[in-house]
């Protein structure tokens, strides 16, 4: 075949564990990761443990109102510290009741006063670096990571503009999907809409025109954002006040590499996308719907169901059967796909996302 054409990654990288370990050593560890959202933390000494490639976090908000985030482990003799959410004016460890002031400091030891030359002041929990973006919160187990404006130029503003109401969302609903397949089989379903005219029917007839759908790279960085136009209020399958704003009937995308996705609907409707690798075979896809405040919304509610039983319900099965394939002696990864006009029916998008997933373990 022609030296143009680009072919799929090939098979071992989404099965093979030794290359699900280098994704966990290394991208994991130096990529911003989704950890949640401020309305969690809204009061001082609010707290919520969770977990990144293996590494047991928390995130928790200070008195003086800074959200900080450190691993969730007792310098001591590293037992954990908290557990699930919370909120407390002092982080105590339950296996000697050594304990830390939000901030991280050490505060007291029991007995350590008879230790000569035991320096209370120079412990500290070990801190990873934090990100608000929007109300979102993310984390970075690199120190030296460039931030996410570096990372994702742009896409902070861009979403102020789609989703005006952004600083007041908080979460109506979390949806927990658990897929059979590798993460990026998942992630590189999501980045193209080539298979969606003859899968996703409620979605590309009652939301988005497929004709008009494209998903570009950013010029820098690393996102991939989808745009299209929409059906008409008629062909909507939920009401939409079109002329509310600027970008009211608009559906917009960003996904940010490697691990989440914002996804605005027509009618400014935030909702979000966060796949976790379980292992090599598995991964959990966190869809989150937001309104303000978090308040209760029939029209949010059944658009989360709408897309649980159709878009998502139909890539569960897609997703699972290409990571069966994978394993398929009688598989060679075939030639992607690539239309120079971009558009609809071209995988240009595939082609991006696997240079990332390539670099990511060379
Ligand atoms: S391990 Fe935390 S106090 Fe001992
Ligand atoms: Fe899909």
């Amino acid at each position: 075949m022609n030296a143009d054409i680009t072919h799929s990654l090939s098979a071992r990288y989404y099965t093979d564990p030794a290359i699900f370990v280098a994704e966990m050593n290394g991208l994991l560890a130096r990529s911003w990761q989704f950890a949640g959202h401020v309305s969690q933390v809204a009061n001082l000494g609010d707290y919520f443990a969770f977990e990144i490639g293996g590494q047991n976090l928390f995130c928790i908000r200070g008195r003086d109102a800074v959200l900080r985030c450190f691993y969730n482990v007792c310098q001591h003799r590293a037992h954990e510290l908290v557990k699930g959410a919370g909120n407390t004016r002092v982080v105590v460890c339950p296996y000697h009741a050594w304990s830390y002031e939000l901030s991280g400091h050490l505060r007291a030891a029991p007995n350590a006063n008879s230790v000569p030359g035991f320096e209370r002041s120079k412990i500290c929990l070990a801190e990873v670096r934090l990100e608000d973006f929007n109300g979102f919160i993310f984390v970075n187990l690199d120190a030296d990571a460039p931030p996410m404006d570096e990372c994702y130029p742009g896409v902070r503003e861009e979403l102020r503009a789609y989703v005006p109401q952004i600083d007041a969302l908080a979460p109506l609903e979390w949806v927990e999907v658990h897929e059979h397949c590798n993460w990026k089989v998942s992630v590189e379903n999501y980045s193209e809409c080539y298979h969606c005219p003859i899968n996703h029917k409620t979605f590309a007839e009652g939301v988005i025109k497929p004709e008009t759908y494209d998903i570009q790279p950013l010029e820098s960085g690393y996102v991939l954002r989808h745009t299209t136009e929409c059906q008409g209020p008629e062909a909507m399958t939920y009401p939409v006040d079109l002329s509310a704003n600027e970008h009211a009937g608009e559906y917009r995308s960003w996904y940010l590499w490697p691990m989440f996705s914002f996804q605005c609907y027509p009618g400014n409707v935030l909702n979000t996308y966060n796949w976790r690798a379980d292992d090599v075979d598995h991964c959990t896809l966190w869809r989150g719907w937001f309104t303000e405040g978090g308040k209760a919304s029939e029209v949010i509610r059944n658009l989360a169901v709408q897309d649980r039983q159709t878009t998502v319900e139909e890539d569960i099965h897609l997703v699972e059967s290409v990571h069966r394939g994978l394993k398929s002696r009688g598989y060679r990864p075939g030639p992607l796909v690539v239309d120079p006009k971009g558009g609809v029916n071209s995988e240009h998008s595939i082609k991006v996302l696997q240079h990332w997933m390539r670099e990511a373990v060379e």
